[in-house]
């Protein structure tokens, strides 16, 4: 049980679950969220739902539920294939009611995962709970592992930059740290102050958007620090540490979160995608500045 995928702390279900998806007209929006070690959902019948509930009697919670547990086995970042569920509803859902999701791993082997879920109101009221065994299918990397490790894992590169209000208030090391604390390792690194031109192709896809110019004044107004990290699934590992682009929105724990102040004042940048990553790290780092130890 000892990690949480660091990407899916926000998932639409509406894309994932079976009859829900993302052209059907049920219009289910859930967000399925992280607490601690259990997964939660929200969401609202619509009268299509509820139409269509009541046609497959229940069948549309069982389905939720079925993915919910899916999810908690998901969730502790292994494959699985569902081989037992038992689902049972206890009271119909109606109509604009705020329904509640749950789920979780209640036990764990090497080979058998074993979650329950349970569909309650906002008061506590059960509507619907399930469990369910699934069978652990090898992620790539365990497979990898189980070959002797002969396939080597890819490598990514993600540029971050430690943006003047960060340097202003003595961050930098802080954040560092925070980037250097997992398997990514740094291997380029160098401060400098951003000319305009350069700061105008770095950002160059935003040139059309109302905030550009301050982009670029913000970003030339004080020294900043370029860094090169490398690893594997390093540019989502580095998004993950440094959270939403607005501090506002970046939960706590994240970089963002931590220390930004907003929107524009967000500490940090990094590279949001391996094809943007190597054209960033190129403007900012010539081959032979990115060393191997
Ligand atoms: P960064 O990751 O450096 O990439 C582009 C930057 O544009 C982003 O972080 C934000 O700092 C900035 N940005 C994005 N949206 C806005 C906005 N609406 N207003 C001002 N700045 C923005």
């Amino acid at each position: 049980m000892e990690t949480w995928p660091k990407t899916p702390v926000d998932i639409d279900l509406n894309e994932l679950c079976f009859g829900c998806g993302k052209n059907n007209p049920i219009g289910l929006k859930l967000d399925f969220k992280r607490e601690g070690k259990t997964a939660r959902a929200e969401f609202t019948p619509t009268e299509f739902y509820q139409g269509w509930a009541e046609i497959v009697h229940g069948g549309i919670i069982c389905s939720l539920l079925d993915e919910a547990m899916a999810y908690a086995a998901m969730f502790e970042g292994m494959h699985c294939i569902t081989a037992k569920m038992e689902t049972r509803i206890k009271r119909p859902a109606r109509v604009g009611e705020l329904l509640i999701i749950t789920s979780s791993v209640t036990k764990r082997s090497r080979k058998l995962i074993e979650t329950k879920a349970s569909i309650t109101l906002k008061n506590g009221t059960p509507v619907a709970e399930g469990k369910s065994s699934q069978f652990v299918v090898k992620s790539e990397p365990e497979k990898r592992q189980a070959k002797g490790g002969h396939e080597k894992p890819k490598m990514e590169r993600s540029l971050v930059l430690i943006k003047p209000d960060a340097m202003q208030r003595g961050l930098a090391g802080t954040i560092l740290a925070r980037l250097e604390k997992g398997e990514m390792k740094l291997v380029g690194l160098k401060m400098l102050h951003l000319d305009e031109a350069l700061a105008k192709r770095h950002y160059a896809v935003h040139q059309a958007k109302p905030f550009f110019s301050n982009l670029v004044s913000y970003i030339t107004s004080a020294p900043i620090i370029a860094a090169v990290f490398e690893g594997e699934n390093t540019i989502q590992t580095i998004r993950d540490k440094m959270g939403s682009t607005d501090p506002a929105e970046a939960k706590p724990g994240t970089i963002r979160g931590d220390f930004g102040l907003d929107i524009e004042r967000n500490s940090v940048h990094s590279s949001d995608s391996v094809e943007t990553a190597e054209e960033e790290v190129k403007l900012f780092f010539p081959e032979e500045e990115i060393l191997s130890y």
